[in-house]
């Protein structure tokens, strides 16, 4: 056992000299600022430094951080993809300096899996499902209902809308009869929420937001306009964010679809497995579960985000 415990001392200590890039998409929204926190801290914890990138929600300036993380020699890259495609060429780079790659939270379209080491991150079709499975049960299979995309090209959007998709059209009497993107943004989500209404007014039954902030813009929206959301009109969401329990509290969401973004913890352990030359799960699969109003006053003390 003593010598088991300082081989692990030593590597620890080994592991503690080295560099991490981390190019994270922006600050969108409360759950990435979160996973931004998880992975800071989990760094430090564990004695890391940390070069960390804000892409301002470009995908040119993630590719511009991995370059310069590459040029800079660093040891690891977390990766969170702001879209799915045109990754190739740079990842290809990284991998040639011997340099791997975890994808946090959303995943990435390439020709070969091999240019990244592993993707911790949620299904994003079965978060739909569950999404579109309650709102059926609660609407008893009968809504109209308009749809907050989270930004173009992002997996989270695309997968979260094709499983809500999937989940209402076994019921005739659900039609998603407006979507668009509110770019996970409260501001978008309200302002697109507005012109839903002005369109729609009373005729809109439910509103499914890909995200926590764009349900929480959309609520602000339906009360300016004079309805009672949570009420007259239905929302759910998805990430679990705290300030989407407090709006369950006060009654104005009726549920949302846990997303985790405290990943800083498994894409550290990811790295070490890969710097012990271990293999690693190539989706390291997030789960899952729906929330709803009723409970919200019991589980909001413990949400940690
Ligand atoms: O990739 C996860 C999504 O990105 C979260 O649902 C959203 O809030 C975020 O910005």
């Amino acid at each position: 056992t003593s010598l088991a415990l300082s081989a692990t001392l030593l590597s620890a200590q080994a592991f503690a000299e080295l560099t991490i890039g981390f190019s994270q998409i922006g600050a969108e929204s409360a759950w990435r600022s979160a996973e931004t926190e998880s992975i800071k801290s989990e760094a430090e914890k564990r004695g890391y430094t940390l070069k960390f990138s804000d892409a301002q929600q470009k995908q040119e300036n993630q590719i511009k951080a991995i370059r310069s993380f590459i040029a800079q020699g660093v040891d690891g890259i977390i990766l969170a993809p702001v879209v799915e495609t045109g990754w190739d060429r740079v990842l290809k780079e990284a991998k040639a300096a011997d340099i791997p790659v975890v994808l946090v939270d959303r995943g990435i379209k390439v020709k070969d899996n091999d240019l990244y080491l592993s993707k911790i991150a949620s299904d994003f079709v079965f978060e739909g499902k569950l999404a579109g499975a309650w709102l059926a049960q609660e609407t008893n299979g009968y809504a109209n209902i308009v749809e907050l995309q989270g930004g173009p090209g992002a997996a989270p959007a695309i997968d979260r809308k094709a499983g809500f998709g999937q989940m209402v059209e076994q019921f005739p009497g659900m039609e998603i009869t407006a979507s668009q993107t509110g770019e996970w943004t409260r501001t978008k989500g309200k302002e697109v929420m507005e012109a839903f209404l002005k369109a729609q007014g009373e005729e809109i039954d439910a509103v499914y937001a890909h995200n926590d902030d764009m349900a929480l813009g959309a609520i602000q929206a339906i009360k300016e306009f004079g309805l009672m959301p949570g009420k007259d009109i239905l929302v759910v969401s998805i990430d679990g964010v705290k300030a989407a329990f407090q709006a369950m509290v006060d009654g104005e969401l009726n549920a949302t679809v846990d997303c985790n973004p405290l990943l800083g913890p498994l894409a550290f352990d990811a790295l070490e497995m890969a710097f012990n030359g271990k293999d690693v799960d190539k989706w390291i699969v997030q789960k899952d579960k729906i929330n709803v109003q009723q409970d919200a006053a019991e589980m909001i003390d413990s949400r940690m985000f």
